[in-house]
């Protein structure tokens, strides 16, 4: 079987974070989402990886490289533009060829991994299997409407006003061959985008063994900044921790903390979960539960909880809780000593700021 990880798109839902970035590379619990993907399938036993690419496509192949790093072989697919997800997989023909294959979103974090997903459909005869979870917001997404008696795919919708159930489709699906005749088959969609929810309805309505897997952990589209807080707060909790940092004699730290190499916590208090990334300082401050600190950032004489901080940024003397939070790269947060007593800011475009 073959991996196929989708991280073309723009990302606009995660401006300004994502402005000049793609949104699969921002961090969970310090460790981009990406990369958690590339694990997953990795874990599932697949080392043959194709990964589709847009705008974003020079940062992605830089992060990521040749896959070396997991033991698997990447290959980076171009899609000129984001023309839908069965677009994605049609361009994705040559490197496919005619093998089985697990197509995983590039924003999507799932508890557990995939490794029980891909032996079951390995081991079956399915056509296509997709995954299916309840969610209280299901027009959001593909919503899946099954037969209550034999449980199989009646009718599958993408974003409706009117949710058919509250059944909807996880980012993560297996197909055959039989994946081309239905993306041949279907056209662009209201929105513009050759729907991979209607190559599977095609599947459905051809005959074809579709099989709903439904999924009972967690799962998260870190697709705002909101689910990007959500997908940390759970990926914090499950994740293994470790101590491989400096922490003074002046320091507390209390349940799940990660330190990581290189970094120093000076006369702070961490209360986990949380975690401070490589070469990060945490002087004079107090670190909350749910929180990431990634590399190279600086937190000296302030407090956060449940927040997000990117690489290199300096957060200084600020005399109020930072909470709930989404800090992006090269972010300077001080007091400013200049008067007149005003707030000054240079913010990217789509910021939000909540001020006392
Ligand atoms: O997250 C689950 C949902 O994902 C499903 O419930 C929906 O049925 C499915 O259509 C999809 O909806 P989204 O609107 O969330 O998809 P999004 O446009 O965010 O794209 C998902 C990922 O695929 C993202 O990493 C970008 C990438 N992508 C997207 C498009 C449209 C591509 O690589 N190429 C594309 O053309």
């Amino acid at each position: 079987m073959k991996g196929l990880i989708l991280s073309g798109g723009k990302g606009t839902r995660l401006y300004p974070i994502t402005y000049t970035s793609a949104k699969q590379l921002v961090p969970v619990a310090n460790k981009p989402v990406l990369y958690r993907v590339i694990e997953a399938i990795r874990d599932a036993g697949i080392d043959d990886i194709g990964i589709v690419v847009g705008d974003t496509a020079a940062e992605i192949q830089e992060a990521v490289g040749t896959g070396r790093r997991w033991g698997v072989k990447i290959t980076y697919i171009k899609q000129d533009a984001p023309l839908g997800l069965a677009h994605a997989v049609k361009v994705s023909r040559d490197f496919l060829g005619d093998d089985r294959f697990v197509m995983f979103l590039g924003d999507n974090v799932i508890e557990g991994g995939i490794s029980g997903l891909i032996s079951e459909f390995r081991d079956s005869g399915y056509d296509s299997q997709i995954v299916l979870t309840p969610v209280e917001n299901p027009s959001r997404y593909g919503v899946a409407e099954l037969d209550p008696d034999t449980r199989r795919i009646i009718r599958l919708v993408e974003k409706p006003r009117n949710p058919p159930s509250n059944l909807i489709l996880v980012g993560i699906y297996m197909f055959n061959e039989h994946i081309w005749e239905a993306v041949n088959a279907i056209k662009p969609s209201w929105r513009g985008e050759l729907e991979i929810t209607d190559a599977i309805q095609y599947l459905v309505d051809k005959d074809y063994n579709v099989h709903p897997y439904i999924h009972r952990g967690w799962w998260i589209d870190t697709g705002e900044p909101g689910e990007m807080l959500e997908a940390n707060d759970l990926v914090l909790d499950e994740i293994e921790h470790n101590i491989d940092g400096y922490i003074d004699r002046d320091s507390q730290i209390n349940g799940k903390v990660t330190v990581e190499k290189g970094a120093e916590v000076i006369n702070s208090r961490i209360r986990g979960p949380a975690i401070i990334g490589q070469d990060s300082r945490i002087v004079n401050s107090y670190v909350g539960p749910f929180t990431s600190i990634y590399h190279h950032v600086l937190l000296e004489g302030s407090e956060i909880e449940h927040s997000i901080v990117l690489e290199h940024s300096q957060i200084i003397d600020i005399p109020y809780r930072i909470e709930d939070s989404l800090i992006g790269r090269h972010s300077i947060i001080t007091r400013s000593p200049i008067k007149p007593k005003a707030l000054k800011m240079t913010l990217g475009d789509h910021s939000h700021v909540g001020i006392l």
